[in-house]
C-alpha cells in the first residue's frame, strides 16, 4: 500500500453508491459485513445513513443497542470505499465477552494490502477522544487476517471464550491506548 493515502470518514451521501456498492460485493462473495451495522439488511443506502447517524448518539440509538461511531475508509485516489471500520463507544454484557470495541470489514476486492491494519491503526485517536483507555478487539479463532491485523496494532492476548449462540470460539485482545 506504498503512496496509496487512505482516510477515515463519517459516511455522507455522497458515497451512496459507494456504499451500495460495497454491500453487493460482499453479497456476491457470501461474505461477513463486519463493521458496517445494519447494512446487510438495509439495501438502500439512504436509509443505512440516517441509521448509523442515529446509532451516533445514546439519545437516538435504537433500544438495547450500544451507540457506536461508524467510519468509511476511502482511498483518496479514487474515491473508492476500500473498507468499513465501527467504534462501539461502550461496553454491554455481549461486547464485553464477545463482540468488543471495533468491528472492521475490506471489500473482498480490496484485500491484503495492508488496509485492515490501516483502518485499526487510524481509529485509535478517535477511540481516544471519547476517552477509551484500552479497546477490546476479538476475532473467531479461525480468522488469521484479522488476528495479524490485531496483533499488528498492539493487540495484547486475553482469552478465548466460547460463544453459545453460534456455538463459536472467539479470540479476545486488548489494545491499550496510552
Ligand atoms: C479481516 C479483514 C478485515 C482483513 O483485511 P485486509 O485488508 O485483507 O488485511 P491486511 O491486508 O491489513 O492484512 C492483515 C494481516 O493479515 C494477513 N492476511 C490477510 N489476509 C489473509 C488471509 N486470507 N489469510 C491469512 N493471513 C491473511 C496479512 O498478511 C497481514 O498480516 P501481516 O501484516 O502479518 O503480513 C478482511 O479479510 C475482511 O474484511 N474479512 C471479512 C470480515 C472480517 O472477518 N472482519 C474481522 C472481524 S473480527
Amino acid at each position: 500500500m506504498a503512496n496509496e493515502a487512505l482516510h477515515l470518514i463519517l459516511p455522507t451521501a455522497e458515497y451512496r453508491h459507494e456504499i451500495a456498492a460495497y454491500r453487493q460485493e460482499f453479497l456476491d462473495a457470501g461474505d461477513s459485513m463486519d463493521g458496517t451495522g445494519p447494512l446487510r439488511r438495509m439495501a438502500d443506502p439512504m436509509e443505512w445513513l440516517a441509521a448509523t447517524e442515529a446509532c451516533r448518539h445514546p439519545e437516538t440509538v435504537p433500544n438495547g443497542w450500544v451507540d457506536a461511531t461508524q467510519f468509511l475508509c476511502v482511498r483518496e485516489a479514487d474515491k473508492k470505499v476500500v473498507g468499513m471500520i465501527q467504534v462501539r463507544h461502550w461496553l454491554n454484557a455481549f461486547l464485553r465477552e464477545y463482540g468488543g470495541h471495533i468491528g472492521y470489514s475490506v471489500r473482498p476486492s480490496e484485500r491484503r494490502k495492508g488496509y485492515a491494519g490501516w483502518m485499526l491503526n487510524a481509529v485509535k485517536p478517535f477511540c481516544r477522544s471519547i476517552g477509551l483507555g484500552s479497546i477490546l478487539v476479538t476475532c473467531l479463532t479461525d480468522n488469521e487476517a484479522s488476528r495479524r491485523t490485531i496483533l499488528k496494532n498492539g493487540g495484547v492476548y486475553d482469552a478465548t471464550v466460547h460463544e453459545p449462540m453460534e456455538n463459536e470460539f472467539i479470540e479476545r485482545y486488548w489494545i491499550h491506548l496510552t
